[in-house]
């Protein structure tokens, strides 16, 4: 899954990649939340694995990924809320998953797990907590495909976005553009159509809402809210 720029005449249409995250979903028909999804042309299905160690909570492993994966093509972006994830990595991409975000904060060796999510074939992605800045990973950007700036403390859905992560987004816009970075930048935690719009504006290219969408009551209607801030 790339972040996709279209450039038509002389105006330039950004798109923002809008991939849900099922945490806050019907864990029961997960098969037909991933189908919906895909109907709603999302860009992709943010799942995201907890350990219970990492964060006080825990969700899911590599066999529920691998089970909704078939009869869907949509793209799997695995969120690894787990300690040392380099322990997991073929099993999550083996399962099915396109991209995999680490945390930064839970392994000893970035690079070695980078190394090996490339070598599985997948997409490495870091993801920093909202007190990890954007310099203790900025000499690793340029060997992934996704930053993931976490705009709450992870572990649970429907937290309040952390307003001061907009600082950190705005932060690696800039390097990414004075180091000519072709890295995303996305945005995961407290995501709704007010701080999914403030993160665009600071620089945000994919947006991870989960209850936003999941407890809108109507999910193709609140995708198609989010498709449209990236217009
Ligand atoms: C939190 C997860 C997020 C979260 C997003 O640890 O990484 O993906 O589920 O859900 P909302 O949008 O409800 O904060
Ligand atoms: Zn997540």
């Amino acid at each position: 899954m790339t972040l996709t720029r279209y450039i038509e005449g002389r105006c330039r249409t950004w798109r923002i990649l809008i991939v849900p995250s099922i945490l806050d979903s019907d864990f029961g028909s997960l098969g037909e939340v991933v189908r919906e999804l895909e109907r709603c042309k999302a860009d992709g299905v943010h799942i995201d694995v907890m350990d219970g160690m990492f964060v006080p909570n825990i969700t899911m492993g590599p066999a529920v990924i691998s089970a909704v994966r078939k009869g869907t093509h949509i793209p799997f972006e695995a969120h690894l809320m787990i300690e040392n994830p380099e322990r997991y990595i073929k099993q999550f991409s083996e399962a099915g998953s396109d991209r995999i975000i680490v945390h930064y904060e839970a392994t000893a060796d970035i690079k070695k797990v980078i190394r090996s999510i490339r070598m599985c074939g997948a997409e490495p992605g870091i993801a920093i907590n909202p007190e990890t800045s954007f310099k203790s990973v900025s000499r690793y950007v340029d060997s992934i495909h996704t930053l993931l700036v976490m705009s709450v403390h992870p572990g649970f859905g429907g937290q309040k976005f952390i307003d001061r992560s907009l600082r950190k987004i705005a932060e690696a816009r800039d390097f990414k553009s004075m180091n000519g970075c072709d890295f995303a930048i996305a945005v995961d935690g407290g995501i709704d159509l007010k701080t999914g719009k403030d993160a665009v504006s600071a620089g945000a290219e994919e947006l991870c809402p989960g209850s936003a969408v999941f407890r809108s009551g109507n999910i193709p209607n609140a995708m198609k809210k989010f498709r449209m801030l990236g217009k």
